[in-house]
């Protein structure tokens, strides 16, 4: 069993009293962490983090390029041992850990040269760019301070890489919270952290329940700045206790693929099974609804079925492609949404089969918009099916979710596929293609319940640095 000390004010930090995080394949303990005080943890670490701003913002941009260099170094070293983390605790496949892994260590080596660029090339204002005679504005961008970064469970890695390496890179301090399952992996990264020598309270790691250790981090006056990724509950609170501080909050989706009558639906098909299934419809971008033309409905459906009969079930260290969902209560969320829909007319086409928190996937036809499967965000392996006639009630349907991720246009007709992605109230649509944060480097937003701000490589760094002018006069 795994025992992971946690670093916080410079030193790695271990407790007697001890926090469990569950394996959801065993549903035993897959390991263990410090539990302190909440109170005393958080004051420690944000007192830290300011403490140590002081100094790590005017740092060269080499010293923190070089650090994270090594740190991401030490990530690529200990890939095998990270990705098996990943494996126990929230039971992602070995072989998408180690994608996962991997593609952080590009984000960071992406975010470092992102960095460069917008940092070599300051906003320059003068009397050969604009009318005002005798003045020279440059525009650069600063750090802004405390950075709270919290992570969820189903990219502890990544999106908590996602919101490290700019905070860091640009000169700030941060404190991070990981998920609770999530947290293992939490405290291993901030063990490398140390071992790569960040200076004393750059890098700070905080653990425990949302409930104690959240609402302590997001209230506090030292805190210069949010980014948080998990449900829109939490968001939403947050952004309620957080009074003035700058937040980046991604809260999740209920994304929609729109099939059109003459879409490729072989394409179509693929793309909503990988968009709907991969790791068991855990991510806020997942194909978590379909509206298909009654025109080639059946077809759709039929091809459907075939792809999802031929998806493995299974345990994540065999590389299913189904593994158990987070947990217990997880899969009864699901398993309740689905039964009421059935109750009320809709009607399960795949094989409806649970062994605790494992679900075979479910593709869940006849689906109707009265059905609370059309609007909530299942965050589990079923797929709804909703069949429409006419496009303009199908994008007000697509538009009537409280969440507004990405969608998905699938059809030929690329002047079409335009006029409906302009339509549909989204950070992103897709034509052609599932759902999908990636590339890193696109702008990634959503709009009403889906988020605040915008994330991916360059706009992170943007969101975690502000404007700073200086103005020469002749
Ligand atoms: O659920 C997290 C969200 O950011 C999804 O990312 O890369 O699976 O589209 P991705």
């Amino acid at each position: 069993m795994l025992n992971f000390s946690i670093l916080v004010d410079g030193a790695l930090v271990d407790s007697d009293e001890k926090i469990s995080v569950m394996n959801p394949t065993t549903n035993t303990v897959a390991g263990t962490l410090p539990l302190f005080e909440p109170k005393a943890l958080v004051d420690t670490a944000l007192a830290a983090a300011n403490e140590a701003y002081i100094d790590w913002k005017v740092t060269s941009p080499k010293e923190r390029i070089d650090l994270l260099l090594k740190v991401k170094e030490l990530f690529l070293q200990h890939q095998e041992e990270l990705a098996d983390i990943l494996v126990l605790e929230i039971a992602k496949s070995k072989k998408d850990s180690l994608t996962e892994i991997v593609r952080t260590c590009e984000y960071i080596d992406a975010t470092i040269e992102s960095y460069n660029e917008i940092m070599a090339n300051p906003l320059i204002i003068d009397e050969n760019t604009h009318h005002i005679k005798g003045k020279t504005g440059i525009f650069s961008r600063e750090p802004l301070g405390v950075v709270v970064a919290i992570a969820p469970f189903n990219y502890p890695f990544n999106l908590l890489m996602a919101k490290l390496a700019p905070a860091l890179v640009a000169g700030n301090t941060v404190v991070y919270k990981p998920a609770s399952q999530g947290s293992l992996i939490g405290a291993r990264v901030s063990q490398l952290f140390h071992e790569a020598g960040f200076p004393k309270g750059v890098v700070n790691c905080v653990v425990g329940s949302g409930r104690s250790i959240g609402d302590l981090l997001v209230e506090d006056g030292r805190v210069a700045m949010i980014s948080f990724t998990g449900s829109d509950t939490v968001g939403l609170r947050i952004a309620e206790k957080a009074k003035g501080i700058p937040l980046v909050l991604e809260m999740g989706g209920k994304d929609p693929a729109i099939v059109m009558e003459d879409a490729n639906l072989e394409l179509a098909a693929n793309e909503i099974i990988k968009g709907g299934f991969s790791y068991n419809g855990q991510r806020c971008t997942a194909i978590k609804r379909v509206f298909v033309h009654k025109s080639v409905h059946d077809e759709l459906v039929k091809l459907l079925v075939e792809k999802v009969q031929k998806l493995s079930v299974g345990l994540p260290q065999d590389n299913a492609f189904i593994t158990p969902l987070i947990s217990n209560k997880a899969a009864d969320f699901v398993q309740g949404l689905v039964d009421d829909a059935i109750a009320e007319g809709a009607v399960c086409l795949t094989e409806m089969k649970r062994e605790r928190n494992l679900m075979w996937p479910m593709l869940v036809d006849q689906v109707t918009v009265d059905m609370d499967l059309a609007w909530e965000e299942p965050f589990g392996p079923v797929i709804p099916v909703i069949t429409y006639d006419d496009l303009t009630i199908c994008v007000e349907n697509v538009n009537a979710s409280k969440y507004g991720l990405q969608a998905s246009v699938f059809t030929e007709d690329m002047v079409k596929a335009e006029e409906v992605a302009n339509l549909i109230e989204a950070g992103t649509v897709n034509i052609n293609r599932s759902s999908s944060r990636g590339p890193d480097i696109f702008p990634f937003s959503g709009v009403k319940n889906s988020g605040l701000g915008v994330q991916g490589i360059k706009d992170a760094l943007i969101s975690m640095t502000r404007v700073k002018g200086i103005v020469f006069n002749k």
